[in-house]
């Protein structure tokens, strides 16, 4: 499950700027007395959840870490399998066609317009980081018909209303807020064109896959969760938010860990 990591060492490497360093060996009492110098405040736990664009320009401050945060893995050819995987879900439920406006909504580096920007009309990859949109925009230099949007954190607002005709997000609503959550759906619901699609996914807690998530997160001591670790939906939360947004024709899947949720804006 490439987006599943609780990363105690903030992604990076030992020796790489920013790393943890190594728990030093116990040793005898320095022979001065003066004060010890104050710790590194540990850039990940200090910061809420809640700043997301803080919280995820500090993930994404190299090329590798941000690969590491989308995928799970610093190799070009996992971005590009599971980039297949995704577009192949998305051929199967909101479906999409080579006339059609396209919106992602946190596109991280730009795995899923890669494969997509080829086979529609516009690619529209929306993200709360900069620093991801940098990476986003360095891999799909030279592809014509994408267009990179910076968010706020809570709203698609640079999107006119009734524009597009799929908006879709794939491994984001573990790392938001429920507020955020459902204003991301009401946003979708603005932005697309009447009979429009609108895709989600999230863990649940519901399988025994998803269970093992929670329980992996739950073993960390309350302080020393980062603010990016996954949190999950119901299958009944995610249906609350489409419905309430005014989506019909709901439908959903449960594969492994992810529920996911599709629906239309009516005609
Ligand atoms: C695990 S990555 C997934 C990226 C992409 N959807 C993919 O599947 O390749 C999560 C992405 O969500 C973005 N994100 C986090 N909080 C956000 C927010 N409040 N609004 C928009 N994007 C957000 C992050 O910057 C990051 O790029």
């Amino acid at each position: 499950m490439f987006w599943n990591r609780a990363r105690r060492d903030g992604g990076k490497s030992e020796g790489e700027p920013g790393a943890r360093p190594p728990e030093p060996a116990v040793s005898a009492p320095p022979e001065t007395s003066a004060p010890a110098p104050e710790p590194e405040p540990d850039v990940l736990t200090d910061i809420p959840r809640i700043q997301y664009k803080r919280v995820w320009d500090s993930l994404s401050d190299t090329r590798i870490r941000a690969m590491q945060y989308v995928v799970g893995s610093d190799r070009e050819q996992d971005v590009r399998s599971t980039a297949k995987e995704t577009v192949q879900i998305l051929a199967r439920t909101v479906g999409f066609s080579d006339t059609q406006t396209m919106l992602e909504i946190g596109c991280g580096i730009g795995r899923v317009g890669q494969a997509l920007a080829p086979v529609c009309r516009e690619w529209i990859g929306c993200d709360v980081s900069g620093r991801m949109l940098e990476h986003a925009r360095a891999r799909l230099q030279g592809v014509p018909n994408v267009r990179l949007v910076e968010l706020s954190g809570y709203d698609l607002q640079p999107i006119d209303d009734q524009s597009i005709d799929v908006v879709y997000c794939t491994i984001v609503f573990m790392h938001l807020e429920e507020w955020e959550r459902y204003n991301y759906v009401c946003e979708a619901f603005r932005v697309l064109r009447p009979g429009g699609r609108f895709y989600v996914d999230n863990f649940t807690i519901c399988t025994d896959e998803g269970w093992k998530i929670f329980e992996t997160h739950r073993r960390f001591l309350p302080g020393d969760r980062e603010p990016q670790i996954s949190k999950s939906s119901t299958p009944q939360e995610l249906e609350t938010y489409l419905r309430r947004a005014g989506f019909v024709d709901l439908k959903t899947r449960i594969d492994g860990a992810l529920v996911r949720y599709w629906a239309h804006k009516p005609r």
